[in-house]
């Protein structure tokens, strides 16, 4: 049976960002996101993986129509979102949800616990009973680590930790069926990225949740991601199989990145630790001609300035964007043995 609940097809946004002077300002365009597609599956972790700039926040955006593409579509269960009126939008929107970055900006600090949990209920529902809604609080409170009678409380009196989770049961309330968490674990320390990713994985799990999971850091997805898309300048340059990906990338850009992951015991360091990337993303104002990878790619040659590569399928079902896919043997070496 195919479960596919999200399906991306060539989307595309661009921003008109104004440049010049001010008595000769010149509109440019800036092509955030520029021709990802892919598919999502019911229960499924998409990753979503890149430099900071490359477009990953303004997919989450359009994927939830929360801004216009300038091209291609997003079908929510086989329904283009940016083609449904007002009030359908708002529909869909109940299965649709957003975990942000930084957890304690993101809650208002005026608000309890309990009315920031409940807020999307009473937007939805406005008419729901006062004991349901202190029913379904409690009840997404106790899911994610959180004691039910703390609901009083407000976000300051929160570590940033647990205000990552009301925020997470704020995404829940609805019963979504969609959460796309943007870099959730980005502000957080390091021991306690683990409990939040563990803590979404088991959440996942129980409620057969499709995710969407943006970082910046190939480490922070390695343990939560089914599939991992891997951006740059607006593109996808690889959608692979997390095992594949992590054994054997198919594009330079991702065995860059994997590369690029610190190995925490410097006894340990990677046989392979010349990422071989140098400089900067270029801007997305003006980006390369040809593959946008090509002035870092240690594999570049002659075709690469030229041609944009496709995104195609390969053999074993992955994806990617590079014209020497098949010929590049990207295997990660393993780390040295002291
Ligand atoms: N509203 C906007 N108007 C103009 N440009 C924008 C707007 N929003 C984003 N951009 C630009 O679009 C590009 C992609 O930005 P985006 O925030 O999606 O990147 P990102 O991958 O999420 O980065 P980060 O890892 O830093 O969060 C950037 O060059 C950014 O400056
Ligand atoms: S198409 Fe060329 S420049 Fe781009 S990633 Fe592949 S080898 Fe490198
Ligand atoms: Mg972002």
């Amino acid at each position: 049976m195919n479960d596919r609940v999200l399906r991306v097809q060539d989307l595309a946004v661009d921003f008109k960002v104004r440049e010049g002077g001010l008595l000769r300002p010149a509109t440019q365009i800036l092509k955030a996101v520029n021709g990802v597609s892919f598919d999502l599956q019911a229960g499924e972790t998409l990753a979503v993986v890149g430099e900071s700039g490359c477009g990953k926040s303004t997919l989450a955006r359009a994927l939830l129509a929360l801004i216009k593409p300038s091209r291609g579509r997003v079908l929510w269960m086989g329904e283009d979102l940016n083609k449904l009126d007002v009030e359908d939008l708002r529909k869909k929107r109940q299965d649709l949800q957003i975990v942000f970055q930084d957890p304690l900006a993101a809650l208002n600090p005026r608000m309890t616990v309990r009315d920031i949990i409940a807020e999307p209920l009473w937007t939805f529902f406005p008419k729901i009973a006062r004991v349901q809604v202190d029913e379904r609080v409690r009840g997404v409170m106790k899911m994610v680590g959180l004691l039910p009678n703390q609901v009083n409380r407000y976000p300051h009196e929160f570590s940033a930790g647990q205000c990552q989770r009301i925020g997470i049961a704020r995404a829940l309330v609805l019963n979504p069926k969609l959460v796309i968490c943007d870099e959730p674990v980005s502000a957080l320390d390091v021991s306690i990225q683990a409990q939040i990713i563990n803590l979404l994985k088991d959440l996942q799990k129980k409620l057969n949740l499709s995710l969407v999971f943006i970082a910046h850091d190939m480490s922070v997805v390695r343990h939560i991601a089914d599939r991992v898309m891997v951006m740059y300048l607006g593109r996808a340059m690889e959608i692979s199989c997390r095992d594949n990906l992590y054994k054997k990338p198919l594009h330079p850009y991702s065995s860059a990145l994997i590369k690029a992951v610190p190995v925490p015991d410097p006894r340990l360091a990677r046989a392979d630790a010349d990422t071989g990337l140098t400089g900067d993303m270029p801007s997305p104002l003006d980006p390369p001609d040809g593959c946008v990878f090509h002035g870092r790619c240690p594999y570049v040659v002659k075709r690469c300035q030229l041609e944009v590569p496709a995104l195609r399928r390969m053999e074993n079902g992955d994806w990617v964007a590079c014209h020497r896919a098949e010929e590049l043997d990207l295997t990660i070496a393993s780390v040295n043995k002291p």
